[in-house]
């Protein structure tokens, strides 16, 4: 076989075999197909696109070039949710104790990362001992007696993904359904779960602008899961503005606790249950989507969701008594408010640059070597289509330092007030 005749064949739009797909994801981890070669059949992919049959061969190509994940020491589905990113999500917080609650086994592996604000990891250190440094062992003891877990990650997982994702970033190859499919359901399938649940989101603050990009997103990756046999289901959820009111990673912990209490904000709130009963009814725990958000309801509702996020953070070496005492979560030393200039009605929220403000405080890393802040960030006090009074607060800043001017700068430069405006649709679409 030879890259320069496969080359050809995707260029002319033809459909490359099972064994092609594995020679050249091999060849590619190996070394011994070279980058140029590639990036020529990125860009020929980019313009001639895939089938289902090869997205499905290419995933598990590179899921294959790498370890994976064994859980099948652990009882149960397993099922695992993934959010293609935005700003101030604190969905997997609050889902993986919620559906824990529910008997469902959730074994979670998590990264720091570079972004807004910290991963979950980061996030859940910010409660004093909590640490995820356990032995495999010790994290699938804990999910067989406790149902939850969280483990920092381990192992060479889709390295094959690694070199090629670095590739198409400086070949102008990323933006590529099949290839953005492959890629993200990749990781997914290395991590061992048996069914996963997608958040995809749309809007400024998200990787796929509009709700149609989104939607042909979604499509591609629930296909790809189901081809391979692992039962997958996405939501297309909005995020032109940042979810929920808290973008931070003290901040988000607090917002989590609320909201398992049944006392968050409402969009993070709706959110969790459009993903929640998917992952509910994907453990075979509910015979419909409608019982299987009603059971999670009565978790909250009875405090056992709440109940399930004190053992976790206890399991983990943490200090649960948090959950009942906020005031030993990490606090910013200055709260400086930013009022709005004018009457109106909140219309825009640009979700990545109020997100880049959280992170210019220290909420996020911006390089890898970069020191997380674990007490600041920002609250919004008005959402889009929250009417709003000059003088008002918008957002409050959680900062450890006192000038916070270039913040506040970009706070005003990114929430606009106008006469009218409604607050946006928080699910755009179910795809299953
Ligand atoms: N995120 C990924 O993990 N892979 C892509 O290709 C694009 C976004
Ligand atoms: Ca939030």
């Amino acid at each position: 076989m030879r890259m320069v005749d496969l080359i050809a064949k995707k260029r002319d739009g033809k459909e490359l075999t099972t064994e092609e797909i594995n020679f050249i994801i091999e060849g590619y981890t190996k070394g011994d197909i070279p980058d140029y070669q590639v990036s020529s059949l990125a860009m020929a992919i980019y313009f001639k696109d895939m089938t289902a049959r090869e997205r499905a061969d290419l995933t598990m190509a590179i899921v294959n070039s790498g370890e994976t994940i064994d859980l099948s020491a652990i009882e149960g589905i397993k099922v695992d949710k993934h959010s293609t990113g935005g700003v101030g999500d604190t969905t997997t917080l609050v889902l993986a104790p919620l559906v824990a609650a529910l008997d469902i086994p959730v074994a979670k592996m998590s990264g720091r990362g570079l972004g807004h604000t910290g991963g979950t990891i980061d996030k859940l250190e910010a409660i004093e001992g909590f640490h995820v440094e356990i032995s495999k062992d010790e994290f699938v003891n804990l999910v067989n007696e406790h149902k939850i877990a969280v483990i920092g990650q381990t192992g060479n997982l889709t390295p094959a993904d690694k070199k090629l994702y670095a590739l198409r970033d400086v070949t102008a190859t990323v933006d590529s359904i099949a290839l953005i499919a492959s890629s993200i359901m990749s990781k997914k399938i290395a991590a061992g779960s048996d069914a996963i649940v997608l958040d995809v989101k749309t809007g400024a603050g998200a990787f796929m602008k509009t709700p149609e990009d989104a939607k042909e997103l979604a499509h591609a990756m629930v296909s790809i899961g189901n081809n391979v046999g692992r039962k997958t289901m996405a939501v297309i959820s909005d995020m032109s503005q940042p979810l929920g009111a808290a973008i931070g990673n003290a901040l988000e912990v607090q917002e989590a606790i609320d909201t398992l209490r049944g006392q968050g904000p409402k969009d993070l709130e709706d959110l969790c249950l459009a993903l929640g009963r998917q992952m509910v009814f994907l453990a075979n725990k509910a015979s419909s989507l409608e019982e299987a958000e009603e059971m999670l309801k009565e978790v909250i509702r009875n405090g056992k969701a709440l109940e399930k996020f004190k053992e976790f953070i206890a399991n983990q070496g943490g200090d649960a008594s948090v959950v009942d005492d906020p005031e030993k979560l990490p606090k910013a030393k200055f709260l400086i408010e930013v009022p709005a200039r004018e009457d109106g009605v909140v219309a825009e929220i640009v979700a990545d640059e109020i997100g880049t403000a959280a992170m210019l405080l220290g909420a996020g890393r911006a390089t890898k070597e970069s020191e997380i802040d674990l007490a600041v960030g920002l609250m919004l006090n008005k959402k889009i289509g929250e009417s709003v009074k000059a003088g008002e607060s918008l957002v409050t800043i959680h900062a450890n330092r006192d000038n916070v001017e270039d913040v506040i700068r970009m706070i005003y430069d990114n929430i606009r007030i106008a006469d009218h405006a409604e607050a946006p649709v928080l699910i755009h679409d179910i795809v299953t």
